[in-house]
């Protein structure tokens, strides 16, 4: 079964195919428009912005993952496209463009949860097979800080939330203060690097608590006391300012991860979303697991951390080979879907 995959729920307008064989993943072609350095003027995402843009470069998008993969239409079996959560009239652009295809074209079309996608961003690394249930999934992005556990595919209940901002949206609003670019994460990682992580002491929230919840907003606030009380801020005190931050937002989600892995008696750990591709974070939660028996991990490769459409053809397979899929007249935007129900 040979899927194309199509994302558009945030900033990134993104096609890939994918073959699932035999419970396993071939990527056959992976096409981004990246619209970061359009919203860079914005300093974030800017909902109007990104549909147009999403508009006039789906189609070529699409076309470019067919020709990287060299296939044609008639290779592939189905439609998957990000129905939701997402920004409205962002995820319009791909549910509109796959209901036209999927209607002229005569292809089933599979409606899949963003958050699913990021779910199983992970599965095509060589590691997978290593996957057990029960497992706990850490979904760390611009818009969600999650800790899912998971009996099996499709099989989904959230056990800890963010409270306030998601941890991506930390770094983006902690690099905002700094005065550092958007995305704010590749830059703070990049600057926390050459800092010192011990330099300043910033709140972990929640940490004492026996919940499984997160919260953001006070770390960002203490960053921003601390960056109003020097006002000429060298190169060196900016790097300080992110390593320290770095490690006060990384090491609830590792901590977190930890218990609820032990709380649910997890086999495997499974990590997702934008922030995956945090160096520390990947290590962090390396050097972890490997204290947890019997428990094994795994990461998505860096190219399928960020928003992609390869994990939507991923968990569009899955899907499709369920034979779940949604007929055109029925496919819709729903900018509020719950992958799971609360706890
Ligand atoms: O999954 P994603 O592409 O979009 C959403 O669904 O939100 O995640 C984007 C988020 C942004 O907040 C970005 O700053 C963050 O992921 N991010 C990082 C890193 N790379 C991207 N955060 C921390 N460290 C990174 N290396
Ligand atoms: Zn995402």
């Amino acid at each position: 079964m040979r899927v194309l995959g199509i994302e558009t729920s945030c900033d990134d307008t993104s096609v890939g195919i994918v073959r699932y064989k035999s419970g396993r993943f071939a990527i056959e072609s992976q096409v981004t428009a990246s619209q970061v350095l359009i919203h860079r003027r914005y300093g974030g995402v800017v909902p109007e912005v990104a549909a147009r843009e999403h508009a006039l470069t789906i189609l070529p998008t699409i076309t470019a993952a067919l020709a990287r993969a060299r296939r044609r239409w008639s290779a592939i079996d189905a439609i998957a496209v990000t129905a939701g959560p997402g920004l409205n009239t962002a995820l319009l652009v791909g549910v509109e463009t796959a209901r036209t295809l999927g209607y002229l074209l005569k292809k089933p079309l599979v409606a899949v949860n963003h958050i699913e996608g990021h779910v199983v961003s992970s599965w095509a690394s060589p590691a997978a097979n290593a996957i057990h249930f029960p497992a706990v999934a850490l979904i760390v992005s611009g818009g969600h800080t999650e800790l899912i556990h998971i009996t099996g595919f499709g099989r989904y209940r959230l056990i800890g939330r963010t409270l306030d901002d998601a941890v991506g949206e930390a770094f983006d609003k902690t690099a905002k203060i700094l005065g550092l670019p958007y995305p704010g994460g590749p830059e703070i990682a990049r600057r926390a690097s050459r800092g010192n992580p011990q330099a300043f002491i910033f709140p972990r929230a929640l940490m004492k608590a026996g919940s499984l919840d997160f919260s953001y907003s006070g770390l960002k606030t203490a960053v921003l006391y601390e960056a109003q009380k020097h006002h000429a801020r060298s190169p060196r005190l900016v790097n300080d300012l992110c390593a320290s931050f770095q490690q006060a937002a990384l090491e609830p989600l590792i901590e977190k991860t930890r218990r609820a892995a032990v709380q649910k008696k997890a086999r495997t750990i499974i990590l997702g979303g934008g922030v995956a591709a945090n160096a520390n974070l990947r290590s962090g939660l390396e050097q972890m697991v490997a204290a947890l028996p019997r428990v094994t991990y795994v990461q998505p490769a860096l190219s399928l951390c960020m928003d992609n459409g390869v994990m939507i053809a991923m968990a569009g397979a899955i899907r499709a080979q369920r034979k779940d899929y949604t007929a055109w007249p029925r496919l819709q935007a729903d900018p509020n879907w719950e992958l799971v129900g609360q706890k």
